[in-house]
């Protein structure tokens, strides 16, 4: 008899401690100990007063990212007005709970104000606003904010290698006019690094990026400068070969480039694990380290927003192949997901609710089968 209540405590102890459980036993953060992996997620600052998800990712996480606070249409909604509130409690809350933060981002061309993008600026106004812009923002949180996403998503979705128009390539474009003036102090040094024709177009378009990583680290020397990029080049192809020409570019003349984001939103279910792995060796012999900043799996899901068994446990191989490509990798030191609870993620809004569901933790705060191949290959992973 007591062989047998001794059986029965056992297994009800392991049903509660296993899959499908709210309050895992170890948590993902401390999973990552070990290896010494950052382990994140992307955060809403709105949500923070609600107690389990805030439980949750104080428990799971030892890193945030403020998901849209840190966006100019929130941080800058007017010329002269900056509005810190949003981003700060992301900031004290990651202070109070022992977590490092990233900030993302300070040059996209998503999100921006209508004062921005519709104020008609000549070349030089625009050149001086984008530096007070990033300098007031890396200095409200110096010390602070550890790594910061400078430039995010520059590259053009349709041709591989080209940088995409926006506001800051060519309208009128730093890079284009003001640009020229800006950069030249650092004209010796580019005259020696590149030459021709070509090169000379090519080094116009980008001078936009390297200069908004040269006023970041002048705001803050000791944050990590990222370029922040998704749409595949995660993997080896022609766009990540622009990218990684770039950084190596930037490595060669010092420019302050510290790291490459590569964002991971996967929603084929598959991953290409050998071009990943190859990918992020590459970047890691320049020098700079490698985070995955935005991952998330989404799946087909039905009304109620849940998804089969089966895409379950398939999600849930991509996130253990995604960690042990990541621990495999020396220069890869972060793995951070886009939000933490399916109860808010991106995906439902821009899918029309056909996809979601890509998260670890479902809508109810319960770990799912990803969190679990997660947090296992993070034990099982030494570096
Ligand atoms: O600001 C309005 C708000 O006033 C309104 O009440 C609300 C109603 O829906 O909409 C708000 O705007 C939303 C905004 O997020 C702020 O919450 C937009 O509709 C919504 O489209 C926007 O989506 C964000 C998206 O970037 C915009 O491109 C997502 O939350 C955010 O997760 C997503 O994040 C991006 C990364 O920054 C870069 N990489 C890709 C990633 C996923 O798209």
């Amino acid at each position: 008899m007591k062989w047998q209540a001794l059986f029965f405590a056992l297994v009800t102890a392991a049903f509660c401690l296993g899959p499908g459980t709210a309050a895992p036993e170890q948590s993902l953060r401390e999973a990552a100990w070990s290896s010494g992996i950052l382990i994140g997620a992307a955060v809403r600052p709105a949500q923070l007063s609600e107690a389990a998800y805030a439980s949750t990712l104080a428990r799971e996480f030892n890193m945030v990212e403020p998901e849209d606070a840190l966006k100019w249409e929130v941080v800058h909604p007017e010329p002269q007005t900056f509005d810190f509130s949003q981003a700060d409690q992301v900031v004290d809350f990651a202070s109070r709970h022992g977590m490092k933060v990233r900030g993302h981002t300070l040059v996209w061309h998503r999100q921006n104000p209508k004062w921005l993008t519709e104020g008609k600026f000549t070349s030089r106004e625009l050149a001086e606003i984008l530096e007070t812009h990033i300098k007031t923002v890396v200095t409200h949180y110096r010390g602070k904010i550890f790594a910061w996403d400078v430039v995010n998503e520059a590259s053009d979705e349709v041709h591989a290698g080209q940088l995409r128009s926006t506001i800051w390539r060519d309208q009128p474009g730093i890079a284009l006019d003001t640009g020229r003036e800006l950069r030249a102090s650092n004209r010796d040094a580019n005259e020696k690094a590149r030459s021709g024709p070509e090169a000379r177009s090519a080094q116009r378009d980008y001078a936009y990026i390297e200069q908004s990583f040269r006023w970041a680290h002048e705001a803050d020397p000791q944050a990590l400068l990222f370029y922040n990029e998704g749409a595949d080049t995660e993997m080896v192809n022609a766009k990540s070969d622009a990218i990684y020409a770039m950084v190596r570019d930037f490595r060669q003349r010092g420019v302050p480039i510290d790291g490459v984001g590569l964002q991971m939103h996967i929603s084929n279910l598959h991953a290409d694990v050998a071009s990943i792995s190859t990918n992020i060796k590459r970047f890691t012999a320049l020098g700079v380290q490698v985070h995955f900043t935005e991952m998330d799996v989404s799946l087909a899901v039905d009304a109620n927003g849940n998804a089969s068994p089966e895409d379950l446990q398939r999600q849930a191989e991509i996130y253990r192949q995604i960690a042990a490509v990541c621990l495999a990798n020396h220069g890869c030191a972060a793995i951070q997901t886009w939000g933490f609870t399916d109860k808010y993620s991106w995906i439902g809004s821009h899918s029309k609710h056909t996809r979601g569901a890509a998260l670890l933790f479902d809508q109810n705060y319960r770990a799912k089968p990803a969190y679990w191949a997660l947090r296992n290959e993070l034990e099982a992973g030494r570096r």
